[in-house]
């Protein structure tokens, strides 16, 4: 059981009558997708109270503030959320305020001092609690910043699902300390869960009309759960109904060596694993991943790519860049724009380094200065730019499927994805939101690439 610390300077919660008598909640999500992810089960804790999810904060009882650390103002922004929510209502009433996720997790005393509006401060690894606590911040504020050794997923309940893709977390928290990252800090470290139960969970998604399931973790290829991860693929590939197996997001270190062999061989013998892989790189240079502690170099990562591409000469790579990081020099930089270049990502994200407090890199020398951070930001960006459109363009004429998700802009418009993960527009009469439909790539966008309908003899990927 964790500890639930009572501070002395508590807050008075909400004391004007309920407007309502189903009490409602608004979870505010800032993050990543497992930050999502998170907001979503908290949903689900709450709703499983009797509680109703309402889209607006401005007629919630309770609002959960779910934080993200991993880059900067992360706090200002839950400061400011925090200073609007606090303003009394017409009736005079203001919502519960729960500041959640890692902000709370890794500054939760700070904010106790700095916001006495917030009534629950809790971390990413108490979410069930949620119910406790809220009952327990009647009587003041509450913080729970544990980390138990109890998972969180055993006590949480079954999952409302809405749309065909799902989520599933399956492994939380990070051994590996890059320099840079607050994560081991504010997730832990690495925990996985049971195979069975990720496997019986599954199996419910799939029976609720969920055709592509993605499995969620820090480092989802250091999956340790009774299986590794590519035994889990493997199990779950045995579910009818689930058409798309995909994964997010792996650690190149657990790719390389004999270590990867059998996920990467999953890629050429699981047809419902998705050609498709997250593989952040960081930076081109080895001499700034040997900084960054990534326990990778230029080398040994393309090697990975190499083997990867061996087993499935269609898979889509994407990658994370952190520009800036302590000591990049120009030289270095240009070894990550032909990086960019060499391995003609499908899509990746690129960021300004910033520093984490904590941190080893937050102390070390050579910090680079802000303006060139964002020069190099810009260049990165547009290399980026150049190698999704000309990935997309390769698509171009191929048979595939796309599982359609939102309605697109034009009527009779319907956006999907490809296996690929590319963003697909489709108009196919008669079709709607979670059909898997078979299309052929008729042009590339930059982010996006247009499909027509296949009348196919041939199966699509
Ligand atoms: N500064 C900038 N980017 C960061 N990331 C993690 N920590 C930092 C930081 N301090 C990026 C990494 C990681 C992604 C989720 O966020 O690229 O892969
Ligand atoms: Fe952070 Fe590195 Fe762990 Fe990823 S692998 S969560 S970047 S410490």
């Amino acid at each position: 059981m964790a500890e639930v610390i009572h501070l002395e300077i508590a807050a008075p919660v909400s004391s004007a009558p309920p407007k309502h008598v189903q009490q409602r909640f608004h979870v505010k999500s800032f993050g990543c997708q497992m930050n999502v992810y998170d907001s979503e089960r908290m949903g689900d804790v709450l709703t499983a109270q009797g509680m109703a999810a309402t889209d607006s904060p401005d007629d919630a009882d309770v609002v959960v503030l779910n934080t993200c650390h991993i880059r900067e103002r992360a706090s200002e922004k839950l400061y400011s959320d925090i200073g609007r929510l606090r303003q009394p209502r017409r009736d005079g009433s203001r919502p519960t305020i729960v500041a959640a996720g890692c902000v709370a997790q890794a500054e939760g005393a700070e904010i106790a001092v700095r916001a006495p509006a917030v009534d629950v401060i809790v971390g990413p690894l108490a979410y069930h609690r949620l119910p406790q606590l809220l009952q327990e911040a009647r009587g003041g504020r509450v913080i729970d910043i544990d980390m138990p050794a109890v998972p969180k997923f055993d006590a949480l309940p079954a999952r409302r699902i809405a749309q065909a893709s799902a989520f599933l977390t399956v492994q939380e928290g990070c051994d590996k300390f890059c320099t840079f990252c607050v994560v081991p800090y504010t997730r832990g470290p690495e925990t996985s869960r049971p195979a069975a139960d990720l496997i019986a969970e599954a199996a419910a998604l799939v029976a609720r009309g969920v055709r592509e399931i993605t499995l969620l973790g820090q480092n989802v290829n250091a999956y340790a759960g009774g299986l590794s991860l590519s035994g889990l693929i493997r199990e779950l590939a045995q579910i009818d109904g689930l058409a798309r197996i995909r994964y997010t997001t792996s650690h190149p270190r657990d790719m390389e060596g004999a270590g990867g062999d059998d996920l990467i061989a999953a890629h050429a013998e699981v047809a419902k694993l998705m050609p498709y892989l997250h593989l952040p790189v960081q930076s081109g240079s080895s001499r700034i991943l040997k900084a960054m502690n990534r326990a990778h170099t230029r080398d040994s990562y393309l090697a990975t790519l190499a083997r990867l591409r061996a087993a499935r000469t269609d898979i889509a790579l994407s990658g994370d860049f952190i520009v800036g990081f302590p000591g990049e020099t120009e030289a270095d930089f240009q070894q990550t724009l032909s990086i960019v270049h060499e391995v003609g990502y499908a899509a990746a994200y690129s960021f300004k380094y910033s520093v984490r407090p904590g941190t080893p890199a937050a102390t070390m020398a050579d910090q680079v200065p802000e303006t060139v951070k964002d020069e190099r930001l810009a260049r990165l960006q547009a290399a980026i730019n150049e190698a999704s459109l000309a990935f997309n363009h390769t698509t171009i004429g191929r048979r595939c499927t796309v599982l359609l998700e939102r309605p697109g802009r034009k009527p009779g418009q319907l956006i999907g994805k490809t296996p690929w993960l590319q963003s697909a527009v489709v108009s196919l009469p008669g079709a709607v939101i979670g059909d898997l439909v078979e299309v052929e790539i008729v042009s590339a966008m930059p982010n996006s690439v247009e499909a027509v309908p296949c009348a196919t003899t041939q199966s699509p990927v």
